[in-house]
């Protein structure tokens, strides 16, 4: 069929034509952001889940909602080797801007770019040519402790926002980057604001395993936030994905064809945008059928091991791969990591530190005490099909 009528969405943060599934977790969303704005309670949430399961495209969607709802948002991936400051700074400095042009707000936005001023100068956050320091307000945000400053932060801008009526909400993807300390911050900062029931929220997405907390963020954390799991999609709800884009487009899949895209993604979120747009390019027309899923299957997995599988495996070391081969050898995962310490014929504590890298690159997390899984849906697969040819 005409490619360039294909309505599937493959590719990172695409929003898919059909978002499939998530309703509840988006109503969740609406109903809290809507409380906050108001002055009441509602837990800030961190999305967890798989790669390709939709984390980002659920934090377009809410910010979205926010700004229907009177937030000014504010949009940050966290970087795997950068500190938060430099990444939360200048989304700080962009609201309390668009905060100082608004009737109400001017005062305190003001003061609160001040006060950001101390904030950059005691994290020495480059500028570029800005001058940096001057002009700061001393003993606001610039102590060098970072819950405290991004607490004063949030509590100024939160200010400011309730001044001029409206609200903030900051999304951050890829929250298992962020370094203990730094998400201990985010937390308590975030508890400080409930506190004074200011409008500020924060939504966040990554992967199951982030940052052990530890103290106060640990017990505000389990009070404050929700943590929603983004998981494959139900069997419903992946019939859903598939077929009401086709609808819309007048196209009909056959039931033994959607069964086979079942099998094939097991419900992934990114597989089943994969398979669907391939299924349509493949397809003379409607209905499609298992012989057109047939050859999806082939281009889907071509494509895949040419990009989405292989960007990951190649991040790896070679003693890495040595590790992940040894997982994928097991069949399905989760894993023990004894087991894999077997399979290497190696001391499981040995091989800790190898382990631990694979974790920080985030390809591999430990679902429960002793085991390991990939973070990656269908990962095993591709190094049985690809590496190990079994
Ligand atoms: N509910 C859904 N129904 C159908 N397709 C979806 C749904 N959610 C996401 N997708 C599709 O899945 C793909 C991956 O989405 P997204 O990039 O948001 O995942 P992610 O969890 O952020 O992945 P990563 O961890 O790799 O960043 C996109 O192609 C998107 O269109
Ligand atoms: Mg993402």
């Amino acid at each position: 069929m005409d490619p360039v009528a294909n309505p599937f969405s493959p590719g990172a943060g695409s929003r898919p034509p059909e978002l499939a599934g998530r309703e509840e977790i988006i109503r969740d969303a609406e109903v809290g952001l809507k409380r906050v704005i108001m002055g009441k309670n509602a837990q800030s949430q961190i999305f967890l889940g798989l790669r390709g399961t939709g984390k980002t495209v659920l934090l377009n969607e809410v910010l979205d909602i926010a700004e229907r709802e009177g937030y000014i948002s504010a949009f940050i991936e966290a970087p795997e080797n950068k500190p938060l400051t430099e990444m939360i700074y200048p989304a700080m400095r962009q609201v309390l801007r668009k905060l100082s042009a608004l009737e109400g707000a001017k005062h305190l936005a003001t003061r609160g770019l001040q006060a950001l001023r101390g904030f950059a100068s005691v994290f020495k956050i480059k500028l570029g040519d800005v001058e940096i320091g001057v002009d700061a307000d001393p003993g606001v945000a610039d102590s060098g402790h970072l819950d405290i400053d991004l607490g004063d932060m949030f509590e100024a801008i939160g200010r400011a926002a309730q001044a001029a009526g409206k609200g903030w909400v900051l999304l951050i993807d890829e929250i298992q980057y962020l370094k203990e300390e730094e998400l201990a911050a985010v937390i308590v900062a975030v508890h400080r604001m409930s506190q004074r029931k200011l409008p500020v929220m924060v939504f966040a997405g990554g992967l199951p395993q982030i940052a052990k907390l530890s103290g106060d963020a640990k017990s505000y954390s389990e009070r404050l936030f929700v943590y929603p799991k983004i998981d494959a999609l139900d069997e419903v709800a992946a019939h859903d994905a598939i077929t009401k884009p086709l609808d819309a487009e007048n196209v009909k899949i056959e039931n033994d064809a959607i069964s086979k895209i079942n099998k094939m993604t097991s419900g992934y979120p990114f597989f089943l945008q994969e398979w669907g747009h391939h299924a349509w390019n493949v397809a003379d027309g409607s209905p499609i059928d298992i012989n057109d899923i047939e050859r999806a299957t082939e281009k889907a997995f071509a494509r895949l091991d040419d990009g989405f599988f292989r960007v990951r495996f190649d991040r790896l070391t070679n003693a890495e791969v040595d590790y992940v081969e040894a997982m994928a050898s097991l069949g399905s995962g989760p894993y023990k990591v004894n087991d894999v310490a077997k399979a290497l014929g190696k001391d499981p504590k040995s091989l800790g530190p190898r382990r631990a890298s694979i974790i920080t690159k985030g390809m591999i997390y430990s679902p429960s005490y002793g085991e390991i899984d990939f973070t990656v849906p269908l990962f095993d697969d591709f190094l049985r099909r690809t590496r190990l040819e079994i």
